[in-house]
């Protein structure tokens, strides 16, 4: 899989990109991450990628003349399967919706910036809008991490234990069970029996029973999907 970011602010995915299984996606071969500087696409001297708004008011829009160039640019090597747009009012992201873009091959990421980015670079230039929560980030960068890292981890190949990404929380509508390890006994605070027992069946009926029970308590509305 290849996921190229479009960005105002490279360095921010230096130590994200380089670390733990990202890193291990990306040496293995499985993710091709390439980092583009939207500034290198502005138009201008001073290389300038905003400017204000017609409305008025406070707060400056990223322009659509560097991020058609960015893309257009990009577009000559790669065929993207999607060019998603990293904003608040966007598509809720979601493990059914990470499932999803993991099948494709080749995904772009615009990451907004300022007060947002010009409509018309929404209405024409992007296919998906993507929200990771209904809150404002000072820009789309961090959302465009949250994305790649739950993509990489479901590509076939980048998990050690390949079963370990189908038991995430949210694969099958239900969160985790809880884990334990060693000691069996901390300051009286005790792993339950069952976990104990060497019992296997036993142990996957209690797994499945404490999943249902935490998804019923803190995500209930997955119950009824
Ligand atoms: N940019 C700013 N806030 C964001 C959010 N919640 N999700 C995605 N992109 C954003």
């Amino acid at each position: 899989m290849q996921i190229d970011i479009i960005t105002l602010f490279p360095a921010m995915f230096d130590g994200v990109f380089s670390q733990s299984i990202l890193k291990r996606a990306q040496d293995k071969g499985h993710l091709q991450i390439n980092i583009h500087n939207l500034r290198d696409y502005s138009l201008s001297k001073h290389k300038s990628v905003d400017d204000y708004a017609f409305s008025g008011g406070a707060g400056m829009v990223m322009q659509i003349e560097p991020v058609d160039n960015c893309l257009e640019h990009l577009k000559q090597k790669t065929h993207f399967d999607e060019i998603i747009y990293t904003a608040p009012d966007g598509e809720p992201f979601s493990q059914p919706l990470a499932n999803e873009l993991s099948l494709k091959g080749n995904i772009c990421i615009l990451c907004g910036h300022y007060k947002g980015v010009d409509e018309r670079i929404r209405q024409h230039l992007v296919t998906r809008e993507i929200s990771i929560g209904d809150y404002v980030l000072s820009g789309g960068e961090l959302a465009a991490m949250v994305i790649t890292d739950a993509l990489a981890r479901l590509i076939p190949g980048v998990l050690n234990d390949e079963q370990s990404a189908l038991s995430d929380s949210f694969q099958d509508n239900l969160v985790a069970p809880p884990v334990y390890t060693r000691p069996a006994d901390y300051k009286g605070w005790k792993v339950p029996d069952i976990l104990l027992s060497g019992n296997q069946a036993k142990i996957e009926q209690w797994q499945y029973e404490q999943a249902l029970e935490r998804t019923k308590q803190r995500r209930p509305y997955l119950l009824s999907e």
